[in-house]
């Protein structure tokens, strides 16, 4: 008992430590890069599903467990505080101002990834569990990205 709650203390002084050497422009520069790199990895499932390229169940199966280790990653490590400016920017200021939204947003990008890595074994299901993705990144770019950098 004692040594878990050493340990979610270590923990939790090891992501304060990362957050706090994260600079806003390394920040700004990780999640811009990040979405495009998941941006490209969704669209090359998404092509994969409808028969656009040839579907390919270890490249799919491969590519859904990426955009799923990498979206998290995007979203914790690259909106922390201060990295509202310091780069052009879309972030609006409802990123950091409602919090909780933009985590919902997260979430509801986070269960159809999940959908797509469970679908991802068969065109089929993946076509399914595709149809989803572009609402979840709708959702989030209509309330929290703004239309020009700024
Ligand atoms: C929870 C919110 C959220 C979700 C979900 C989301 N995005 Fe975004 N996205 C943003 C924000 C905020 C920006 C603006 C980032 C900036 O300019 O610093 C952005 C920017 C982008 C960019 C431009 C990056 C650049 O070079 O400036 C791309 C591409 C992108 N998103 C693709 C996607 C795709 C594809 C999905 C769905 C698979 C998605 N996003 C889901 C919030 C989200």
């Amino acid at each position: 008992m004692k040594l878990r709650y050493l340990a979610v203390v270590a923990l939790a002084a090891v992501s304060t430590l990362a957050q706090a050497q994260s600079k806003p422009e390394d920040m700004i520069r990780l999640r811009q890069g990040g979405l495009q790199l998941l941006s490209r990895n969704v669209s090359i499932l998404n092509s994969m599903a409808k028969g656009d390229v040839p579907y390919n169940k270890e490249v799919a199966m491969q590519k859904a467990e990426f955009v799923n280790t990498l979206a998290p990653e995007i979203f914790g490590a690259g909106f922390g505080t201060g990295s509202d400016k310091g780069l052009p920017t879309r972030a609006k200021p409802a990123v950091w101002a409602e919090g909780d939204n933009f985590k919902a947003a997260q979430e509801k990008l986070f269960a159809v990834l999940k959908k797509i890595q469970a679908g991802a074994g068969d065109q089929a299901s993946l076509k399914a569990a595709m149809a989803d993705v572009g609402g979840a990144c709708k959702n989030c770019h209509d309330n929290f990205r703004d239309t020009s950098y700024h």
